[in-house]
């Protein structure tokens, strides 16, 4: 076939792909040929303004290295893996919901003992978190590993701060017979995405700012079940209308209460005022593999 139109090309780059043996990658690029086409139609973009979204796509994979990922920053703040999550993650009652991982997430953790400070030196306001892990119908789920990690008082990943060698402000627990794990941090910061490179261009052009509202993450895993992916939170904090990734959740805001100094839930003390965390996570057993 020749003579290619703006009306008939679509049909065409589909048939050209019929060949395709996998079905699933054929779906997938015939919706991908079908959205894009319209997208175009829809838009009509000058010369230029190819030349220019090729140029921005350029840039964000010349961003990626093994420690940024400007693609999947992309994707998280055009609301892409918000959406991907969602798709994924249709959840039974009682099941925690779930939010993006973001790129501070570090395998290899150092483990801890319940009642650890988290900390590193690093200062703030004294954080006393306490979670219980629990199957969505309200097991507890003894042994289950969980991994923590957030940000520091001025909004900074430990990797993001060339001043540290060691891991701080993360770190890997294990549920104790009650399916409990609690230990101390310091209080969170909000933060701003990484903004200098092209998805930071982008936000600039559209007015839109980089904040996240201050959180915990939480990676939680046990034999069985759906590893679940989360933050938990900060009630009150400014950015919780407008993260810059679309990732929170009412069910996963909770107050970050304030004490005065004294006993901590763990019959130890705090020597200045403190915040409480508490959560109880629920999590969707794994789906059942069907006899062949
Ligand atoms: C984070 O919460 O660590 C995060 C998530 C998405 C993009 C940037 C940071
Ligand atoms: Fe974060």
């Amino acid at each position: 076939m020749r003579d290619f139109d703006e009306h008939n090309i679509t049909q065409a780059v589909i048939d050209r792909f019929a060949g395709t043996p996998d079905a699933r990658l054929k779906r997938i690029l015939n919706s991908l040929v079908t959205h894009l086409h319209d997208f175009i139609r829809d838009v009509e973009p000058s010369f230029s303004e190819w030349e220019a979204a090729i140029g921005f796509l350029t840039r964000t994979g010349q961003m990626c290295d093994d420690k940024r990922q400007e693609f999947i920053l992309l994707s998280d703040t055009l609301g892409v893996s918000m959406l991907v999550d969602a798709i994924n993650h249709r959840l039974p009652a009682g099941a925690t919901e779930t939010t993006v991982l973001g790129p501070f997430f570090v395998a290899g953790a150092p483990e801890f003992a319940n009642g650890a400070d988290i900390s590193g030196g690093l200062t703030g306001e004294m954080l006393f978190v306490e979670a219980k892990i629990a199957a969505a119908d309200g097991t507890a789920l003894p042994g289950a590993v969980v991994d923590v990690w957030q940000s520091d008082d001025d909004g900074f990943y430990d990797v993001q701060r060339t001043d540290l060698t060691d891991a701080a402000l993360r770190g890997r627990f294990r549920a104790d017979a009650q399916g409990r794990i609690w230990f101390r941090t310091i209080q969170p910061a909000a933060y701003p995405i990484p903004y200098d490179g092209p998805v930071g261009e982008m936000l600039t052009a559209t007015a839109r700012h980089p904040w996240r509202p201050a959180h915990v993450h939480f990676m939680i895993a046990a034999p069985g079940y759906e590893t679940l992916v989360t933050h938990v939170f900060a009630a009150g904090d400014q950015y919780l209308d407008s993260d810059a990734v679309f990732g929170v959740k009412n069910s996963l805001i909770r107050e970050f209460t304030h004490h005065p100094a004294g006993a901590l839930p763990d019959g130890t003390t705090s020597d200045g005022p403190w915040r409480h965390l508490t959560y109880d996570f629920g999590l969707k057993p794994l789906a059942q593999q069907q006899a062949a």
